[in-house]
């Protein structure tokens, strides 16, 4: 039975890697450690968390003494480490949260596998989640290649690159078993509402204002999160030592026809005459440093390792809206208290 440790599972992105894992390897013991910052919640695993081989252990990968301590107690086999503070906006109200976590929290993980792996490298593989936003952003054309130079232009992006630096160090220096790889924006189920896709939904149900940045002619490019997640279950089990891996939906949208899209979908699940959603949309001042455009080209995942993304968009954000109308509880309990006051702090220039 192999233990492997997964950071940040509790998060958005993590949950879907923690019960994809536990379902999928009755062989693998898989320990969450989170510390559940407000985008932690231990609702979107409810239904595994009875599962023998799953366990959460709540703490913080700042602590570098409890995180030597935890790497000796369960002598872990592999790592997949998606801890982090996540939202640009976050990062540029208040940067050191990023600083600490992505960066120092990354390297008392490094420290941690060291420490316990020195004997040999056998089996063993530290597989550190990162992010297209490390390149910087693109004009009209071009897309972000793993060869493409680091660039990044937000607190959050530069603590995501430091954090991607200190892992290959980690492996040019130590030789630790490390792959990266580096994903365009994410949606789907349990995503923080303080993200556009799941933001505006929220905003749409409760016939609020959609903030859009500037002229909402920014482009992402948007990936199912189960299609990340299982792009991430074959890198850690196939892709090659110290490689990184770029994964992307190959969809690009501008904001603007993004949220247009998603009003029409919510105008006909909520039962609203056409149009009526997209009256809510409502610019504002836009961010600071707000990169242009996003794009992967993942061919090199594609190849080497035979992943693809399995979902149109128009099915996805059907999905995604069905699961967050269904959901509109959990929605309720993370949009309230402490969300409300940043919600009223970060738009308060509409
Ligand atoms: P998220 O903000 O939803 O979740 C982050 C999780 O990390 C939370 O559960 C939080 O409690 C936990 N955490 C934060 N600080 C911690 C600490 N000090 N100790 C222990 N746990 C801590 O983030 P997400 O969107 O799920 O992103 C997961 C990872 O994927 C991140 O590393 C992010 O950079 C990367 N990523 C995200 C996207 C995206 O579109 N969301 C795209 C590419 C890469
Ligand atoms: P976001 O979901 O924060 O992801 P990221 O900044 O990591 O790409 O934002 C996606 C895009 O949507 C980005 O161009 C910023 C824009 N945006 C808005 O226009 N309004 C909003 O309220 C938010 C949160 C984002």
């Amino acid at each position: 039975m192999k233990t492997i440790l997964i950071t940040g599972g509790a998060g958005f992105i993590g949950s879907h890697v923690v019960r994809r894992f536990v379902n999928k390897y009755a062989d693998y013991k898989i320990v969450n450690l989170d510390v559940l910052t407000y985008a932690g919640n231990l609702e979107n695993l409810r239904d595994i968390d009875t599962k023998p081989n799953y366990e959460f252990v709540k703490g913080d990968i700042n602590d570098s003494a409890f995180i030597n301590e935890l790497f000796e107690k369960y002598q872990f086999d592999g790592v997949l480490h998606l801890a982090a503070e996540s939202h640009v906006d976050r990062s540029i109200a208040d940067p050191m949260a990023f600083i600490m976590t992505n960066i120092v929290g990354t390297v008392n993980l490094l420290n941690g596998a060291r420490r316990i792996w020195k004997s040999g490298n056998e089996g063993h593989r530290f597989y550190h989640i990162s992010t297209d936003e490390v390149y910087g952003t693109l004009g009209e054309t071009g897309l972000f290649l793993e060869t493409t130079s680091y660039d990044p232009h937000s607190p959050y992006s530069a603590s995501k690159a430091s954090s991607d630096h200190l892992v290959r160090a980690y492996h040019d220096t130590y030789k630790l078993p490390i792959v990266i790889t580096n994903c365009s924006n994410n949606y789907g189920p349990n995503q923080f509402p303080e993200k556009l896709i799941p933001l505006a939904i929220h905003n749409i149900s409760q016939n609020k204002p959609i903030p859009i940045y500037g002229k909402g002619e920014n482009i992402r490019d948007w990936l199912y999160v189960e299609d990340h997640a299982a792009a991430i279950d074959l890198v850690f089990h196939e892709g090659k030592d110290g490689e990184t891996y770029n994964i992307g939906g190959h969809n690009e949208w501008t904001n603007i026809a993004l949220i247009r899209q998603l009003c029409k979908t919510m105008d006909k699940k909520l039962g609203r005459e056409p149009g009526t959603n997209e009256k809510l949309i409502t610019y504002v001042k836009d961010r600071a440093g707000h990169d242009l455009r996003y794009a992967i080209d993942s061919s090199k995942i594609q190849r080497e390792l035979g992943w693809a993304p399995s979902l149109q968009f128009e099915e996805g954000i059907e999905k995604t809206v069905d699961w967050y109308l269904a959901n509109s509880e959990w929605l309720e309990n993370v949009a309230s208290g402490a969300y409300e006051k940043y919600y009223e702090k970060q738009y308060v220039t509409r």
